[in-house]
């Protein structure tokens, strides 16, 4: 860290109150963010670390609608819920504050007035949507309309979430308002611009002092200034009724853009943590500010509100900006609308005191570089393999084993050997090697030299072998386990910003104080003769059934998501002949049962009228075998025999699939119509 810097206030995006915290946020943005502040805690630098919800803007009123009920009542409802979140797994913000607080509402309105009074912005006349019955104008997110790209009906007016594109309210064709349901008029109105083009230079010249910025953060800066016509400018008040009332005349029934406001809400934030000396963090040359988001906030961190502050002046502006790239859940976009998401509230609910677990795996898997992936196979991998196996296992044996050999007595490392000593050796060099990652933000490189630690010691361990030379060279043994304590006690340093919970259970067991960063460079932390405590379990197995509740959860939100897809458009042409080729006959089901060692099969034999046969069917979801007996179904009765699991299936049974993906015979509806009819 450039030691010209006394101090540091971190922030982490502000979170919209509109739905609960997935883990996507907390990959992105929360945990890396916590990990940063706890290390500079840990290491004695002045930092404070604030974080609050975002209350303003459209995606509020527009889930106020959807739940039938006020935006108040709305961003009410899910800060508690974040915020409760935010606390159970650790995230150590010094104040969750809001942006509907008064101190918020009056710096938001007091900067802008500054800004207004320098002439600041330019005022610009634009037509805009507004719907004549709801007497109001449409933010983009109100108008639906279909899109010139993909004739999508249910397109946006700002993207088509169908093919991806981003639009213009004015692009769609048959524009309608969310509200009314009418076609919207285009009528003028005036609105307070930030001229982002004519302070192109001055954001261009901040940039480029920041080229060691992330290169994923740097890029996507640079690509927004060298573009086409470089910066716009961009409308700093908006035509909507929730929000912070634009405080000019001539502005009335307008409120400031959300994201205006919204990272004023750190500068807020920090007032109302420290009223009596925020400015030092904001002002003073040897303050830094650094700004932890997600991929989607950096236009918005790094030219927008640099921006701001430069016209406003007196502020420093942002140091840093370390946003990730985003996580996706097995494979697919987390999407809150498709419920394909892992619940923070839910987690807690299923995985209860395994917050760690998650913070290990999410940090293991951080979008630091590029998206990346979480699934629960990876997070079971993790916990067993490496929590359970590496770091749990080491630290269970070495405190069973002080219980036994000494009654929990630490003791004395008489003379070491070679080897001792090389492992205390790499154990000293482990803090700095922790830090360096941590300070270039790059968390997995840090939790990976950390679980290295673990490792070391559970392979000293297995080398030294204690629990047999106990019964020859005692005097060794009692090296050995002086060793592993250290060891033991400066991962207990080392995981606190990692894994704060498991810090805290071992410092416990350890029966020691917590201990700061700078300490972990010692290998003498635990005193000779001191009394630790009895073991706890760190970390538990996650077994095969857990992941698996997990993985069908989420199939059932796929399944329901199915129900909302457009059906399937018809298929090309084909011919009669070809279809006078497949030989369609009514048959009736004899026998049933499911197929050994699966859970989707059944083996039914059928009565096709001209034989019996027996036909392998993917339908044991949704037909239990004992209720089928004598059903009468269509049957593919000249389809090319085929082995599936060893059993050879002759033909195939029709069914028809619903949007859900549910399946149902197709069968004739004159019950005695006999076996073997052809379809036609
Ligand atoms: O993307 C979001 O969830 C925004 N509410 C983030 C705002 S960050 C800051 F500006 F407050
Ligand atoms: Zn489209």
């Amino acid at each position: 860290m450039n030691p010209k810097f006394k101090r540091t206030l971190v922030t982490a995006a502000l979170p919209y109150a509109n739905g609960p915290v997935h883990i996507g946020h907390l990959a992105g943005c929360y945990l890396p963010s916590d990990i940063y502040v706890r290390y500079l805690r840990s290491i004695g630098h002045d930092v404070k670390f604030v974080c609050g919800s975002d209350e303003h803007g459209v995606p509020i009123t527009i889930k106020a609608k959807k739940e039938n009920t006020t935006p108040q009542a709305v961003v009410d409802k899910y800060h508690k819920i974040m915020g409760d979140s935010f606390k159970e797994f650790g995230i150590s913000f010094d104040i969750y504050s809001r942006t509907s607080s008064k101190t918020h509402h009056q710096t938001a309105s007091n900067m802008f007035k500054v800004m207004y009074e320098k002439g600041g912005f330019t005022e610009q006349v634009t037509e805009q949507y507004y719907d004549e019955a709801a007497k109001q104008f449409l933010a983009d997110r109100y108008i639906v309309g279909t899109c010139p790209n993909c004739a999508n009906p249910n397109a946006y007016g700002d993207q088509c979430e169908k093919c991806g594109s981003t639009l213009n309210a004015t692009d769609l064709i048959n524009p309608k308002s969310a509200l009314s349901g009418n076609k919207p008029v285009l009528k003028q109105t005036k609105n307070w611009f930030l001229p982002l083009d004519k302070l192109q230079p001055q954001i261009k010249e901040y940039l480029e002092k920041h080229q060691d910025w992330k290169p994923n953060v740097y890029g996507q800066c640079k690509s927004w200034l060298d573009s086409g016509d470089g910066l716009q400018p961009r409308a700093m008040t908006r035509d909507l009724d929730w929000g912070i009332p634009v405080p000019v005349e001539g502005a009335e029934g307008k409120v400031l853009y959300v994201w205006f406001d919204a990272p004023i809400g750190y500068i807020s934030a920090t007032k109302e943590l420290l009223p009596n000396n925020w400015e030092d963090y904001w002002k003073k040359d040897d303050s830094r500010v650094i700004h932890f988001i997600g991929k989607d906030n950096i236009v918005f961190h790094c030219i927008i509100f640099p921006a701001t502050l430069m016209v406003h002046g007196g502020f420093n502006l942002p140091d840093n900006v370390p946003a990730n790239e985003f996580l996706n859940l097995e494979g697919d976009k987390i999407s809150t609308s498709r419920n394909w998401a892992v619940w923070l509230h839910e987690y807690l609910l299923e995985f209860k005191d395994k917050q760690d677990v998650l913070r290990y795996t999410l940090c293991a898997n951080a979008p630091e570089s590029k998206d990346n992936d979480f699934t629960w196979k990876d997070f079971q991998t993790k916990n067993n393999s490496e929590l359970v196996s590496i770091f749990g296992n080491f630290i269970n044996r070495t405190l069973v084993l002080t219980h036994k050999y000494y009654e929990g007595k630490v003791p004395t490392a008489s003379s070491y050997t070679k080897e001792d000593l090389l492992v205390l050796e790499e154990l000293a060099k482990a803090p700095d090697k922790i830090s360096k990652a941590v300070e270039q933000f790059k968390f997995r490189e840090a939790l990976s030299e950390w679980i290295s630690v673990a490792r070391l010691g559970n392979k000293y361990l297995a080398e030294t072998e204690p629990w047999k030379l106990i019964k020859t060279d005692e005097e060794r043994v009692k090296t050995i386990m002086n060793v592993a304590l250290q060891i033991s006690c400066n991962l207990a340093i080392l995981s606190e910003p990692f894994l704060p919970f498991t810090s805290e259970k071992l410092f416990k067991m350890l029966n020691l104080h917590p201990l700061k960063w700078l300490s972990a460079k010692q290998t003498s932390n635990v005193p000779q003769g001191h009394l630790i405590n009895k073991d706890e379990l760190l970390f538990s197995k996650i077994e095969d059934s857990d992941v698996q509740v997990q993985l069908d959860k989420l199939q059932k939100s796929k399944m329901e998501n199915e129900q909302n897809k457009p059906l399937e458009p018809i298929k090309t042409e084909t011919s009669f002949d070809d279809f006078s080729k497949m030989d369609i006959r009514t048959a009736t089901i004899l026998e049933a049962e499911l197929v050994p060692k699966t859970d989707k099969l059944l083996k039914l034999i059928l009565d096709t009228g001209v034989d019996k046969r027996t036909v392998v069917s993917g339908i044991a979801q949704y037909y239990k075998p004992q209720n089928i007996i004598g059903q009468k179904v269509c049957l593919l009765a000249n389809l090319a025999p085929r082995k599936i699991k060893g059993i050879e299936s002759q033909g195939m049974i029709l069914m028809a699939e619903n949007q859900k993906g549910e399946l149902c015979f197709v069968s004739p509806i004159v019950n005695d119509f006999e076996n073997g009819s052809s379809v036609k």
